[in-house]
């Protein structure tokens, strides 16, 4: 489904503080999988997660989605892939802080065709599938850690990807959240869901059924 040739990103390029982040990228993630990348803290996992995730250029080589070439789908294009098909969980979150959770969940829901009424109930679900009910009309702000974690990730689900990229989603998470964080990735998985997990936490990539490991911008 999703295949990387030869993929390389320097962050900065061409300038004095140029940093070649990703290496010779080459890899294939068939639909319905669920892969765990791992590795050293600073060794790119992030960058390789924004760059199939379409947040982020690279200068060079051919990334593909279901046999099309990212670079020839214009910016209209990768809007609405990135809208439609691929579900965002990012290490810091990215909130927005003065909204509530429901607000915060439903902003992706506002660049669909979803009608309103639908919206709000969808929402809803999601951030009673991540144990929030009683937070939805909280300011994010104002919510621990592991709470923001899991508007992040009920925002994520919320259009339904075919496929979700989550960056330590159980990082701030106690094991027995995280747990059930994991069974909800788990269920997604066996519904079709491709998912890609960055994770320190050995437990998280042992139930993915693949792992990559990223050592100074490259595939080992
Ligand atoms: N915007 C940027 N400009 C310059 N260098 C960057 C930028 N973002 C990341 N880097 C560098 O690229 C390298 C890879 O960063 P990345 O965030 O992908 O690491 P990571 O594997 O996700 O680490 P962690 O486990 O700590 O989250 C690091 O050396 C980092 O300093
Ligand atoms: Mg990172």
């Amino acid at each position: 489904m999703i295949e990387l040739t030869g993929v390389n990103k320097t962050y900065n390029y061409g300038k004095p503080n140029a940093f070649h982040a990703l290496k010779d990228i080459n890899l294939k993630i068939e639909s319905g999988e669920m892969v765990a990348v791992t590795g050293r803290s600073g060794a790119g996992k992030s960058t390789l997660m924004h760059v199939i995730g379409c947040i982020d250029s690279f200068e060079s080589g051919e990334y593909s989605i279901a046999g099309k070439p990212v670079s020839g789908m214009g910016e209209k294009g990768l809007a609405k892939l990135r809208n439609e098909r691929i579900g965002i969980v990012m290490q810091d979150f990215a909130l927005i802080d003065h909204y509530t959770v429901l607000e915060n969940v439903m902003v992706p829901l506002y660049f669909s065709d979803c009608r309103s009424g639908a919206m709000k109930q969808t929402a809803i679900d999601k951030i009673e599938m991540m144990g929030l009910k009683d937070q939805a009309k909280k300011n994010v702000k104002n919510l621990s850690g592991g709470q923001k974690q899991r508007v992040a990730i009920a925002r994520a689900l919320v259009n339904e990807p075919s496929f979700i990229l989550a960056d330590e989603p159980t990082g701030a998470l106690d094991s027995k959240t995280a747990d059930d964080i994991m069974n909800v990735f788990l269920e997604l998985n066996k519904k079709g869901t491709t998912i890609i997990i960055i994770t320190h936490d050995m437990r998280v990539a042992d139930l993915c059924s693949r792992r990559i490991v990223i050592e100074d911008g490259r595939i080992v």
